[in-house]
């Protein structure tokens, strides 16, 4: 098969939310029309602002080819998902991380493509075959996993399955090339290779903390200056939420394993409401 050199012609996204407007937004900046489906008529303002916010960030930082109202017209929002054009070559689906409604959207956009359109999904946490079980064709599903913001991240997950056909896995490979990304190819487990690891290494933090090793701010600045790690594992739990980290620690506790037990003062800060950024204060103070 040759190598995709371009993105497809036409994609659709299901869910314009944060992902979801960031996914829409880096496939019509390469030239792709772009379908956004949302689940109801009261989000879809929203969902085209979110692209078009997006697209005016990405202007001013000089990173776009062209006009954002240039780009901003290949994109298409509605409710309606029967809409979606039957030749799209890529379906992503982000909607939220609950399993009966993304299985619900997959089945319902499987019926309204072509038998040669790939189905994806950018689940952070789900399992790509139990949800590809529900799909009349699971060969052409899998995970993109893509990492927020989506224009300025580098890395996409390709997450297969074992049913995943090997050519649907070349397409989206070539795909993610195209959009100035890099791809790396996981076999579906839980936490996939980027959460699996992360969550490890900020859990061993929090311990180390807890054990009183050294404090928040030593434990980061020694990842950061002696690994070279962008950000330290305190820090970077900080930003994706408390909260968010238990969750996934939680559902890898009970998949992987006792290595991924939530130490006692994760679960503290969340209960007291110390989430990270978002709220302010979490392992650093951020008010
Ligand atoms: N936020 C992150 O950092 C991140 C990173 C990687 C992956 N993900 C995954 O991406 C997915 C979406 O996350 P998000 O942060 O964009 O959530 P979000 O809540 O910002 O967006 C979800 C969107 O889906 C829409 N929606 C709800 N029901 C729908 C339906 N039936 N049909 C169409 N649209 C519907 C909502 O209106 C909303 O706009 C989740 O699976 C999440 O786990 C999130």
């Amino acid at each position: 098969m040759d190598e995709v050199t371009a993105v497809p012609d036409s994609v659709a996204v299901i869910g314009g939310g944060r992902m979801g407007a960031g996914i829409a937004q880096v496939f019509a900046a390469s030239g792709a029309a772009v379908s956004v489906v949302e689940g109801d008529e009261s989000s879809v303002a929203a969902a085209r602002q979110r692209v078009a916010d997006g697209l005016a960030k990405a202007a001013e930082r000089g990173k776009l080819a062209e006009e954002p109202s240039v780009v901003l017209d290949r994109v298409a929002v509605f409710a309606d998902l029967a809409r979606v054009p039957r030749d799209v070559a890529l379906v992503v689906e982000a909607v939220p991380e609950r399993p009966e409604l993304k299985v619900d959207v997959l089945t319902r956009a499987e019926k309204v493509v072509s038998e040669s359109t790939v189905l994806a999904t950018n689940t952070s946490s789900l399992s790509i075959a139990e949800l590809g079980a529900a799909l009349r064709e699971p060969g052409r599903f899998l995970g993109m996993h893509f990492f927020n913001p989506v224009p300025a991240s580098k890395l996409v997950e390709v997450v297969t399955a074992p049913e995943t056909g090997a050519e649907v896995t070349d397409s989206v490979r070539g795909w993610v090339r195209a959009l100035g990304k890099t791809d790396v190819v996981v076999r579906d487990s839980p936490g996939f290779a980027t959460s699996r690891l992360g969550v490890l290494l900020g859990l061993e933090a929090i311990r180390m903390l807890e054990e009183g090793v050294a404090d928040a701010e030593a434990i980061d600045t020694a990842m950061e200056l002696g690994y070279r790690h962008p950000m330290g594992p305190l820090r970077s739990t900080d930003l994706v939420g408390l909260d968010v980290r238990l969750a996934i620690a939680e559902y890898l506790h009970s998949t992987l394993g006792e290595r991924f037990a939530p130490p006692k003062l994760l679960r503290d800060k969340v209960a007291a409401g110390e989430l990270g950024r978002k709220s302010g204060r979490g392992f650093h103070d951020w008010s």
